[in-house]
C-alpha cells in the first residue's frame, strides 16, 4: 500500500488522470475464470491457478491479478451486505485474499451496476457503500463492474456516468486502493467519461473465442445494424479491434481502452490467430488477463503468452497505444464476406516504435508501409525526422530467440518439481520482470525484451513483410541514425 502511494506521490502533475488512484500505470494483467469457466467458481480454482501463475514463470512476467467474476454471492443479508457462497468459497473472501496476498498476488472481485449481475446473482445498484465496504474489509484490490439489470439507468453520457461513479466514489471513501474496472461494453460512450472515474473500461459486447467470424449477438460493433440494443456477446479478435480503432487514443497510463480479456489457449483459433489476438492487445493497450484454465495449458499457449517481447509492449512505460495507419479491404474475404488488412503504428519510450502488419484476409498477402507513413502521428506527409533515419528492425516473434521454444515450454509445463521448473526457466534465460520491472529491462536494452534482428529500413525506405493468413507480424524498429535524404526505397526485403 506504502508504495502505492509513493508512485501516486512520484508521478508529473500533468499525468495524473482525475482517477487519480495511481493504480494501473501500465495496462492490468493478470488472470480471470470467466472465458473458460463462467460460473464454476471456487476458492480451489483461484489458488491452483495462482499457484500455477507462480509455477510457469507468468507471476513473474507480471500477471499479478487473480480476478474471480460472477457467481460469487448467495443474496444480500437483512443488514444489507452481500454474503458469499461459503460451500464455493469456504473460507470466505477474506480467507482468498488472504491466501493470494501471501502468495504475492492481488484479489480482484466482481459486481455489477445494477439490480442484478449478468449471471442473475445479486447486484450492487443502490448499495455501492455497503458493498465497496465488504470488498475493502475483504482485502479486494480491483473490481469488476458489470453492467446488466440497470433498471434503466443508461442511455446518456450522463446517466450512465453518474452510475458508476456511485461506486467509484464508494471505493474511494474505503480509503484502499482498489483498481477500477468498467465492464460497460462500450455503452453511452464509456471512453469519453471512463477515465474520470475508473482505470479501465471495456469497449465492446463479450470476446468469443474466435478470430474474425461474425457473429449478430455482436449486434453494436456494426453501427449500421438496426438489431443494435445491446452490445452482446460473441465479439471476434477483429470486430472488438475495428470498434476500437477511433478512439484507441483514449487510452493513457491509468486509464485504458478494455478490449476483453484474453481467449489466448481456448482452441478456437489457430496458433498465429493466437499471436495476433496477444500482440495486439498489448501493443493497443487493453488489459492482459488470460481466460484459459492453466491446468491443462499446452506448450504453445504458454510460449505465446509468456513472451516477454510482447509484454514489453504492453508495458511500455510512455503508455501510447498504437494507432491505426491504414486499412485495405480490397483484398480477399472468406465465406462470411470478411477480409481485410491493417498496419497499426505505435511510439515506444525509447524512441522505438511498434509495427503490426495484421492480415485477417483470406489468403498469405506481402504488406508494407513507409516510413512516412509509420511516422504520420509525427508529422503527416513524411515530414517526420524520424523519415530521414535509418531503422533497424526486429521481429518480436521471431523464428527462434524471441519467444520460448515449444520444448522449454512442454519442460516447463511437465516438471515435477518447483526446483526442476526454475532449472529450466534459468536454462532458457527467461525474463522475470518482478527481478527487473520492464521499465528497467528497456532502459538496460535486455535483449530478451527486444525480439530478433531481422534487418533495416534505410532513410525514405519502406517496411516489407510477407504476412501468413489470419496471423500479424509484430516489429520494433530501432533507431540506427542515417541522414536526412539517404538512400530511397531500401526495404527490409532487400535484406532478408
Ligand atoms: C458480462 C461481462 C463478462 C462477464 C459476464 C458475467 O456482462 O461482459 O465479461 O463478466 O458478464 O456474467
Amino acid at each position: 500500500m506504502k508504495t502505492r502511494l509513493l508512485v501516486a506521490a512520484a508521478m508529473p502533475a500533468a499525468l495524473v488522470r482525475a482517477v487519480n488512484n495511481g493504480l494501473a500505470r501500465t495496462p492490468q494483467m493478470g488472470w480471470n475464470n470467466w472465458n473458460t469457466f463462467a460460473c464454476d467458481v471456487s476458492e480451489k480454482l483461484l489458488l491452483e491457478t495462482s499457484k500455477l501463475l507462480v509455477d510457469y514463470g507468468l507471476k513473474d512476467l507480471g500477471y499479478q491479478y487473480v480476478v474471480l467474476d460472477d457467481c460469487w454471492s448467495v443474496g444480500r443479508g437483512e443488514d444489507g451486505y452481500l454474503i458469499p457462497d461459503t460451500t464455493k468459497f469456504p473460507h470466505g473472501m477474506d480467507g482468498v485474499a488472504d491466501e493470494l496476498h501471501k502468495q504475492g498476488f492481488l484479489f480482484g472481485m466482481y459486481s455489477s451496476a445494477g439490480e442484478m449481475t449478468c449471471a442473475r446473482y445479486t447486484g450492487s445498484l443502490d448499495y455501492e457503500t455497503q458493498d465497496a465496504e465488504s470488498f475493502a474489509s475483504w482485502g479486494v484490490d480491483y473490481l469488476k463492474y458489470d453492467n446488466c439489470y440497470h433498471m434503466g439507468r443508461m442511455g446518456t453520457p450522463l446517466i450512465s456516468f453518474n452510475r458508476y461513479n456511485e461506486m467509484a466514489k464508494a471505493l474511494k471513501k474505503t480509503g484502499r486502493s482498489i483498481l477500477y474496472s468498467l465492464c460497460s461494453w462500450g455503452e453511452d460512450y464509456v471512453h469519453t467519461w471512463g477515465g474520470s472515474i475508473a482505470n479501465s473500461w471495456r469497449i465492446s459486447g463479450d470476446i468469443y473465442d474466435s478470430f474474425s467470424r461474425p457473429d449478430d449477438l455482436c449486434a453494436c460493433n456494426d453501427p449500421a445494424n438496426p438489431a443494435c440494443v445491446a452490445p452482446g456477446t460473441h465479439c471476434s479478435v477483429l470486430a472488438i479491434i475495428n470498434k476500437v480503432a477511433p478512439y484507441i487514443d483514449r487510452g493513457l497510463p491509468g486509464a485504458w481502452n478494455d478490449l476483453d480479456m484474453l481467449e489466448v489457449g481456448l482452441g478456437g483459433m489457430t496458433e498465429e490467430e493466437y499471436k495476433a489476438h496477444f500482440a495486439m492487445w498489448a501493443a493497443l493497450k487493453s488489459p492482459l488477463l488470460l481466460g484459459n484454465d492453466l491446468r491443462v495449458m499446452d506448450a504453445t499457449t504458454l510460449s505465446i503468452v509468456n513472451n516477454p517481447a510482447i509484454i514489453a509492449i504492453s508495458q511500455d512505460p510512455k503508455g501510447r497505444a498504437a494507432m491505426r495507419i491504414s486499412r485495405n479491404l480490397t483484398v480477399p474475404k472468406d465465406e462470411f464476406g470478411v477480409g481485410e488488412t491493417q498496419v497499426w503504428s505505435g511510439s515506444l519510450t525509447n524512441g522505438d516504435q511498434v509495427v503490426i502488419f495484421f492480415n485477417a484476409a483470406d489468403e498469405d498477402l506481402d504488406m508494407s508501409a513507409s516510413l512516412a507513413e509509420l511516422f504520420v502521428m509525427h508529422g503527416p506527409g513524411g515530414s517526420a525526422d524520424e523519415v530521414k533515419q535509418d531503422w533497424t528492425v526486429r521481429d518480436l516473434w521471431g523464428s527462434e530467440g524471441a519467444r520460448m521454444s515449444k520444448a522449454d515450454a512442454q519442460a516447463v509445463l511437465d516438471a515435477k518439481s518447483d526446483a526442476e521448473r526454475s532449472s529450466v526457466l534459468k536454462r532458457a534465460n527467461w525474463y522475470n520482470a518482478t527481478e527487473k520491472p520492464y521499465a528497467k529491462g528497456l532502459e538496460d536494452g535486455d535483449e530478451r525484451l527486444f525480439g530478433e534482428r531481422v534487418g533495416t529500413v534505410k532513410a525514405g525506405g519502406r517496411l516489407e513483410a510477407r504476412v501468413a493468413r489470419h496471423a500479424a507480424k509484430v516489429f520494433r524498429l530501432q533507431s540506427a541514425g542515417g541522414k536526412a535524404g539517404a538512400s530511397k526505397g531500401s526495404s527490409l526485403r532487400d535484406e532478408l
